[in-house]
């Protein structure tokens, strides 16, 4: 059957109607909001190319964490800006390092906000890359596995609900799973960065997070944008290696890649909606050329209808607003 007996504006003609088949929901339930924590005391300090986002010490994570949970967002992501960074990234895993810290207060404070962390070396070393190096600069893959299970374990320690590798070394869900287990953290899940890649998108944040490489790039661990088949592999190895969720970043550029990692895994599957991605938005509109709660409302459910169960996103707190309205 076909037009004029099938009429598609039918279904379209109400907000009543357009509500009752509607495919996707949005949540403020599906939300994950990053953190960037910093020493000192009374700091919220901008990042000028993400309005809105702040670097916290750790003396504002209360009334953050209190805004989250009022806003019904139910998990953070906790990013760190050390004291001082060095070539093995040490203060990753320092017992007292600024996540292990922000991790500690939040547990205090509010024990029902969800609280993951990123475990990466590139906010600590001292030439930004996400790993140790070797002479010629090239990241060495199972020295840093140890870094990083190091670190994982460390937050476990300090109370961390989750973990979040994003160095993408290959091996190191295992290598991360093992050490949770063997330090009796075997009910920490890991959410894996599993389809990582080296993207332009990730400019902002590395102002945000001080995260910058002092030279070169990450395109020798991080995925080539130019690849889908190799997202397939990849997810396929963290979760073989134990990871509990999968995750594809950025998202907005890999709609693809998150519908087809879903599709063929069927995990629970998040995307990181990045900085840049944040950035442009934020830009636009503050020149008046979109309107951002459309904007934003918009691509966080076309994420959702992509296949992603839960979006890590700088938006979180005015998309939750706005879905509370
Ligand atoms: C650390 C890390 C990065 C992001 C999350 N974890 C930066 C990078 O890989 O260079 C990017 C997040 C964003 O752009 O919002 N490896
Ligand atoms: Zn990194």
């Amino acid at each position: 059957m076909q037009f004029p007996s099938v009429r598609m504006r039918r279904l379209r003609a109400n907000p009543a109607i357009r509500r009752m088949v509607r495919e996707t929901a949005l949540d403020a339930g599906d939300l994950i909001y990053p953190l960037f924590v910093k020493p000192g005391t009374g700091l919220r300090d901008e990042v000028s190319s993400m309005p809105g986002v702040f670097q916290l010490s750790i003396d504002q994570l209360e009334a953050e964490a209190n805004e989250l949970l009022a806003l019904n967002i139910p998990a953070v992501i906790l990013f760190g800006l050390p004291e001082t960074k060095d070539e093995a990234g040490s203060g990753a895993f320092a017992e007292d390092g600024i996540v292990q810290q922000a991790i500690r207060r939040l547990k205090e404070v509010a024990p029902d906000l969800y609280v993951i962390t990123d475990v990466c070396m590139c906010e600590y070393t001292s030439h930004g890359h996400c790993g140790a190096l070797d002479e010629d600069g090239c990241v060495i893959n199972d020295v840093t596995l140890e870094m990083l299970a190091m670190t994982a374990v460390s937050h476990a320690e300090a109370g961390a609900d989750m973990v979040a590798p994003s160095d993408m070394m290959d091996g190191r869900v295992a290598a991360i799973r093992a050490a949770l287990d063997a330090e009796g953290f075997s009910d920490v899940p890991i959410m894996a960065y599993s389809a990582k890649y080296a993207s332009g998108y990730y400019g902002p944040f590395r102002d945000a997070a001080d995260s910058a490489p002092t030279f070169g790039d990450r395109s020798g661990y991080q995925m080539d944008p130019a690849n889908g088949d190799e997202a397939i592999r990849e997810t396929e190895l963290d979760i073989d290696e134990g990871a509990d969720l999968v995750m594809v970043k950025p998202a907005l550029a890999y709609m693809d890649i998150i519908w087809r990692i879903k599709e063929t895994f069927g995990m629970p599957t998040a995307a990181y909606n990045v900085s840049g991605e944040y950035a442009m938005v934020k830009a636009a509109a503050a020149n008046g050329w979109i309107d951002e709660k459309r904007v934003v409302l918009e691509t966080l459910t076309g994420l959702k209808r992509a296949g992603a169960d839960l979006i890590l996103t700088y938006h979180a707190k005015d998309a939750a607003r706005w879905l509370a309205e």
